[in-house]
């Protein structure tokens, strides 16, 4: 499978590079014909605009120049038309870096991103990116990711900007301007409601207008008006029972209502039919090499579609600049000293501090800290599947906080080893129900254990991939081992098992583990997707032990399960470690990604016992949360300090360190809401899992995401949308409104408020102005976010900020009459710190 990576990309690239600057280099024949070529071809003058360089172009295109543009020669990339000028165009993932390159920059997460809550700094992550990617010979960006973090247990969650629309938005259209600065194109994903992994190639998202109007597509809206973005990709779900990317009412709203004036692709093969996809309005096939090239010429796809796709994409190599900026032969390396300090900053400016009781943090150098868990080179640095990027050497924690303080003020105990795959169990500890070595297994037909075996053995341990553990079983199937285990070892042993299919493990009568995946593993990364629990035992003592499996759910790759276990617990070690310290920090992750969907939202393995013991033995905890989004925090009341580090890249390490120590503040806020427990949040997903069974979701809280579905449940989250403490403290005064006119064509009303900084260091808070029910009788929410603002202010300076509020945010989409309705009348509005801490209420006019 080639998924645009590799040689035989580069090397039509470099090729190409190589041939025109050797051509320009020598001024051969070769260049003369370009000169004359470029005053034949009109379309080359870089003083006409780019819709008039578009039909210029367009009107010389035969049929099968079209047909090049907007299909693909292999996954990814287009073939140039190099007697037009017009350059191959080659795509690399790159929400937070350039997925699968090396001597590149990892940005912290775009979840990370968010929560700084900064447009100007995602600009320069967005220009930073860029530059790296057309350094290394890419044209086309797939990213930013702007889909709505519906559900935290998506994996992946952290890949876009949070649960808000106008986050989504602000943040979308700050990072697509700064990667398109580097005449590149960027391209939005994923057009729409790609709000889960679980069945995520044939799931049907029932999803009413208002929902999608005002929900899901305002952050492509904003990102493609504020931020220029050239490029849309379609979405795998199907939306309303129609394939997003086959979805001609989805399409035309994307092109005439969000306004796209270049082109939308697909994702890489989604279910679903090419020709019906090119019909309903797609672009361009370059992820989907196996378009039907005939389709084109035989009536299938209308002559119209094909020049309309055409010249979207021409518009977007012209505007993008990438037509007239060739591509150089890429680079090696291309990150920069520049780019590593902005993915630190980045990383600082995301870290949320989520309590800090009697200010324990930040840090005194004077102290000795147990700095416990996966801090080392073990942390996890990124988003798993399409996003991740290699970090390269990064800079540990650990190291980084020796460097802080002193070496020898330092103690560090592994005490978890975090979310990893761990060691099958060996055969030696299992004995079968007649005292035979292993575990005796029988076979079922069907997924339900029901009737006799149609099969039996003994089998060493629980350990299979790929395929039947048996011959003769049919398609679905379901089996059960049993047999003691004895424990070489007293204390708290980690379980945890991966698969494909679906899995429950019971020691001696209580389930440690029940649950199903469809893939072993994530798409393009490092990682093992476990599942797992733990339970206590002691050496020598025999337990029952039962593992049941069945296909349900089970992915492409087959039937696999493999049981593992840590039997020695790590917990003790760092026990001895805090109480020996004057401050714990215990570091803690999850891993999430593409193409698994989190189970729940508690902190994998042993890292809960971990926390609780470790504080238990040490009253001045901290928690650092290296996680991809919420995590239940049953030990929250136990320890002093939390830190919300999210993923970071690079910066892994380097920032969190920096932020303990208090050479730089925690700057950030949460982009998504903390849910109390399990049942917080919209309705949930229980279909198939597997990408080739059709599931339906159904988006009953319509337009109440995110913090929206707290307010109308009159529900309490752990932690509030828009939360996040300070190093020091801010008061709020002097609200002003000025508010809008229609009949004056005034498109925004504003707020002003004062911020003064009443602590005793620099720091920076986020203005947050959330508008509260509009004058209408249509159900509105009780408090959304209309604008927002970061400031930094040193100790006791004051400013007075200003708050632009679009008069969409004061606006309702209208399902009778298909149309945005802004009523008129007084609108609540609120300034504060979080969804849930207003410090100043007053009102805006809508005349
Ligand atoms: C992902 C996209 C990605 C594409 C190409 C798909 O699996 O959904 O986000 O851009 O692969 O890597």
């Amino acid at each position: 499978m080639n998924r645009f990576r590799g040689m035989t990309r580069r090397q039509v690239v470099t090729a190409a590079v190589l041939g025109t600057a050797g051509a320009m280099a020598t001024g051969t024949p070769a260049f003369g014909a370009a000169r004359t070529e470029r005053t034949a071809q009109p379309w080359r003058d870089t003083a006409k605009s780019p819709d008039w360089r578009t039909d210029s172009l367009l009107s010389a295109l035969t049929h099968d120049e079209k047909v090049i543009l907007v299909t693909a020669v292999e996954v990814a990339d287009t073939k140039p038309l190099e007697h037009l000028g017009i350059p191959a165009m080659t795509r690399v993932d790159a929400s937070d870096g350039l997925r699968g390159d090396t001597g590149v920059t990892a940005f912290p997460a775009p979840n990370a991103l968010a929560a700084t809550f900064d447009t100007a700094l995602a600009e320069e992550y967005g220009r930073a990116i860029g530059a790296e990617a057309r350094a290394k010979g890419w044209n086309v960006l797939l990213g930013p990711t702007l889909d709505i973090d519906r559900d935290p247990r998506h994996g992946r969650e952290a890949e876009s900007y949070g649960e808000d629309p106008l986050v989504n938005g602000a943040m979308g259209a700050a990072v697509a301007k700064g990667f398109q600065k580097n005449h590149v194109i960027a391209q939005l994903k994923h057009f729409t409601v790609y709000n889960q992994e679980d069945g995520r190639n044939s799931l049907d998202v029932r999803v009413c207008e208002r929902a999608l109007r005002e929900v899901y597509y305002p952050a492509f809206e904003q990102a493609i008006r504020e931020g220029g973005a050239l490029s849309v990709m379609g979405s795998y779900p199907k939306v309303n029972g129609v394939y997003a990317c086959e979805n001609e009412h989805i399409i035309t709203a994307l092109k005439k209502d969000l306004g796209l004036k270049g082109y939308l692709g697909t994702d890489y093969f989604p279910s679903g039919d090419r020709v019906e996809e090119f019909k309903a309005g797609v672009d361009s096939g370059a992820l989907v090499p196996d378009t039907p090239k005939e389709a084109f010429s035989d009536g299938r796809i209308p002559e119209e579609r094909t020049h309309d796709a055409a010249r979207r994409i021409l518009y977007a190599l012209f505007a993008s600049g990438a037509f007239d900026h060739p591509l150089p032969a890429p680079a090696d390396v291309v990150t920069t000293p520049e780019h590593q300090a902005l993915a630190r900053v980045a990383g600082e400016q995301a870290t949320v501090l989520l309590k800090n009781r009697g200010g324990i943090l930040p840090l005194s150098r004077r102290k000795t800290v147990a700095v416990i868990g996966p801090a080392g080179k073990d942390a996890i640095t990124g988003v798993e599947g399409s996003s991740y990027v290699a970090p390269g050497d990064f800079t540990t924690a650990v190291d980084a906080i020796k460097a802080r303080t002193r070496a020898d003020r330092v103690l560090v105990a592994q005490g978890s080893y975090g979310d990893v795959a761990l060691p099958v169990i060996p055969e030696a500890v299992f004995t079968t129900p007649d005292g035979q070595p292993g575990l005796h297994a029988e076979f079922f037909a069907g997924e339900a254990f029901g009737g006799d075996p149609i099969a039996t053995t003994t089998t060493p341990n629980v350990d299979f991939r790929d395929g039947n553990p048996v011959d003769g079983l049919p398609a679905q199937w379901s089996a059960r081992w049993t047999g003691t285990l004895t424990p070489p070892t007293t204390g708290l042993v980690r379980f945890s098992t991966l698969l494909s299919g679906a899995a429950r493990l019971v020691v001696d009568g209580a389930t440690v583990f029940d649950g199903s995946r469809a893939l072993w593993d994530f798409f393009f990364a490092p990682q093992e997707y476990t599942l797992g629990g733990v339970t206590r035992l002691t050496a020598g003592t025999p337990v029952e032990i039962t593992v049941e499996y069945s296909t349900k759910d089970v992915g492409f790759n087959g039937p696999s399960v493999k049981l593992c276990w840590q039997p020695d617990s790590l917990i003790p070690e760092a026990v001895e470690a805090a109480k020996r310290a004057d401050v714990a920090v215990v570091f803690v992750n999850n891993f999430a990604g593409e193409g698994v969907d989190r189970d729940n939202l508690s902190l994998p393995g042993d890292q809960d016992q971990l926390i609780e013991a470790v504080a238990a033995a040490n009253p001045d905890t901290v928690v650092v949360l290296n996680t991809s989004g919420p995590m239940l925090m049953p030990w929250l009341d136990k320890v002093k300090g939390v830190l919300q580090s999210w993923y970071q890249g690079a910066a892994t390490g380097t920032s969190i360190a920096r932020v303990l120590y208090g050479d730089t503040e925690p700057g950030g806020r949460l982009p998504v809401t903390f849910p109390a427990d399990e049942e917080q949040g919209p309705s949930r997903y229980t279909g198939p899992k597997s990408g080739g069974v059709g599931g339906t979701i159904t988006y009953d809280e319509g337009i109440y995401v995110g913090y929206k579905w707290y307010d109308e449940h009159h529900q309490k989250p752990l932690f509030p949308f828009g939360f996040g403490l300070s190093y020091t403290s801010f008061a709020y005064d002097r609200l002003r409104v000025e508010g809008i006119d229609l009949a004056d064509g005034r498109d925004a009303a504003s707020v002003r408020v004062e911020l003064r900084n009443t602590g005793r260091r620099t720091g920076s808070d986020v203005v947050q102005v959330y508008i509260g029910h509009l004058p209408t009788r249509t159900a509105t929410p009780e408090r959304q976010l209309a604008g927002f603002a970061r400031v930094s202010l040193k100790a006791g300076e004051r400013e007075t900020v200003k708050v632009e509020i679009d008069r969409r945010r004061l606006s309702y989409w209208d399902e009778s009459t298909s149309r945005w309705i802004t009523p008129t009348g007084r609108v609540p509005v609120y300034v504060g710190c979080s969804a849930a801490d207003i410090k100043l209420a007053g009102s805006i006019t809508v005349k």
